[in-house]
C-alpha cells in the first residue's frame, strides 16, 4: 500500500470533540454547555445575520466563485485600520480560510525539509503540525512563568531557523508578552527570519502593556501579524482570518494561496462584523464580566490554581492527584464540555453568565 511521507507519519492528528448534539443525545440532556474551543458565546453581530440573509436573496451568488482577492473585505479592513491611524494597502493584507490556513501558507512559503521553526510549549498545536508536515523541525521552548520565554527562543536560533511563532495572547495559557520585553526581542531578532505574531485573541486583551506589533510592520520588519474573525467576531464556522505583512511577504504567500480560499459568505459576514463596533464591545464586556466571576469562584476552590487571562479562556491547574482526563469525563457527564490541555491542566472558555455558573457548579461537585 502507498505510504505517507515519513514526516507526515509523525504528526498527531487533531482530535475534535464529539458533536454537541451527540453528547446531548447520549446524556439525555437538552442543552450541553460547550466551553471547549474558545468560541464566542454571544454569536455574531445581527448585522452579520442580515448580510447573510441579503446574500441569500441572490442565490445565484452561491453558484459563482467568490471574489478571489477579497476586494471589499480588504477595503473594509483598510478603513478600520486607518481609523486607528494605520495606513494599509490591499497588497499588505492576505485573507485566509481561518488564520489557521495562513499559518500553513506562511510555512509552505518559507520553510522546507530540514529547516527549523521555533515556538513555545505549550502553545497553539497547529504550528508544530504545520512545520512537521513540510519536513521541517519544530523546536519547542518551554514557557517561563506561563509566558513565552523570548530570550530562550532567541537562543534556539540557528542558520536553519526560518520562522518563529509567538501566540500573543498564548493558547492555552491566555498570557501575553509585554511591550518592553517584546521590543528587546525585536532588537535581537535577525532580519532573515519570519516572525509570525498570532493575535487570534487580540480584541480581548485589556492590558496596557500589550505590544503594538503593527509598529514593527510599519518599520518594514519581517513580521506577519495574524488576526481572525473566529473569536471576538463570532464567525468560527465560516473560517475567515487575515494576515498583515509588507507587500513583498504577501506577494510570496499569494503564489501558493488557493485562488478562492475564502468563500463569499465568510467575506460578506466578516465585512458586516467589522462594521458593528457596538456588538464587539458587548462581546468584550461579557467576557470581562465572565472572567471576573470565574476568578472569584475559582479562588474559592482549594488546591487548584488558575492563570490570569488576556483572552476568552482560562487555564486551570488541577491538584496533584487529579487528572485532566478524569475532570473532563466527570464534567461531560454533567453536560459541561471543557478541554484537557495537559495531564493536570484544563482550558475553559469564558461563556455566558449562565454557562459560567453551570461550569462552576459542576466543577465544585467534582471536588
Ligand atoms: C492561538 C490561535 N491561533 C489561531 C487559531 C485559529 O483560528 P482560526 O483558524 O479559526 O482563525 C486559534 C484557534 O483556536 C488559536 O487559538
Amino acid at each position: 500500500m502507498i505510504k505517507p511521507l515519513s514526516y507526515v507519519e509523525k504528526i498527531q492528528p487533531y482530535i475534535p470533540g464529539k458533536p454537541i448534539k451527540e453528547v446531548e443525545r447520549e446524556l439525555g440532556i437538552k442543552r450541553a454547555i460547550k466551553l471547549a474551543s474558545n468560541e464566542n458565546p454571544l454569536g455574531p453581530s445581527p448585522k452579520v445575520i442580515q448580510a447573510i440573509k441579503d446574500l441569500l436573496k441572490e442565490p445565484e451568488e452561491l453558484a459563482r466563485y467568490p471574489e478571489g482577492s477579497g476586494y471589499y473585505l480588504k477595503n473594509a479592513l483598510c478603513e478600520k485600520f486607518l481609523q486607528k491611524g494605520v495606513k494599509l494597502s490591499h497588497d499588505e493584507i492576505i485573507l485566509g480560510n481561518g488564520s489557521n490556513e495562513l499559518i500553513d501558507i506562511a510555512v509552505k512559503t518559507y520553510l522546507g525539509p530540514g529547516d527549523e521553526a521555533i515556538m513555545a510549549n505549550p502553545s497553539f498545536i497547529v504550528y508544530a503540525m504545520s512545520v512537521t508536515s513540510q519536513g521541517g523541525i519544530a523546536k519547542e521552548v518551554p514557557l517561563k512563568d506561563w509566558r513565552h520565554d523570548l530570550e530562550g527562543m532567541l537562543k534556539e536560533i540557528t542558520q536553519k531557523t526560518k520562522i518563529i511563532f509567538i501566540a500573543n495572547p498564548n493558547n492555552p495559557t491566555g498570557t501575553i508578552n509585554f511591550r518592553d520585553e517584546f521590543h528587546k526581542f525585536m532588537e535581537s531578532l535577525p532580519d532573515n527570519i519570519l516572525l509570525i505574531m498570532d493575535e487570534a485573541y487580540y480584541e480581548y486583551v485589556s492590558s496596557d502593556k500589550y505590544p503594538d506589533t503593527l509598529e514593527y510592520f510599519q518599520q518594514g520588519r519581517d513580521i506577519l501579524i495574524l488576526r481572525t474573525f473566529s473569536k471576538a467576531y463570532g464567525l468560527a464556522s465560516l473560517r475567515i482570518g487575515y494576515g498583515i505583512a509588507k507587500a513583498e511577504i504577501i506577494r510570496e504567500m499569494n503564489r501558493i494561496r488557493e485562488p478562492f480560499n475564502t468563500n463569499t459568505v465568510a467575506q460578506i459576514a466578516a465585512e458586516a462584523a467589522l462594521s458593528d463596533e457596538e456588538h464587539l464591545g458587548k462581546v468584550i464586556q461579557i467576557n470581562e464580566e465572565g472572567k471576573k466571576y470565574l476568578y472569584r469562584e475559582l479562588e474559592k476552590i482549594e488546591h487548584i490554581k488558575f492563570i490570569p487571562t488576556e483572552a476568552n479562556f482560562i487555564y486551570i491547574i488541577l491538584p496533584e492527584n487529579i487528572s485532566s482526563k478524569k475532570v473532563f469525563e466527570s464534567l461531560i457527564k454533567l453536560g459541561v464540555i471543557i478541554r484537557p490541555v495537559g495531564p493536570r491542566q484544563i482550558r475553559v472558555t469564558i461563556g455566558l453568565k449562565e454557562e459560567n455558573e453551570a461550569f462552576i457548579e459542576s466543577f465544585k461537585k467534582i471536588f
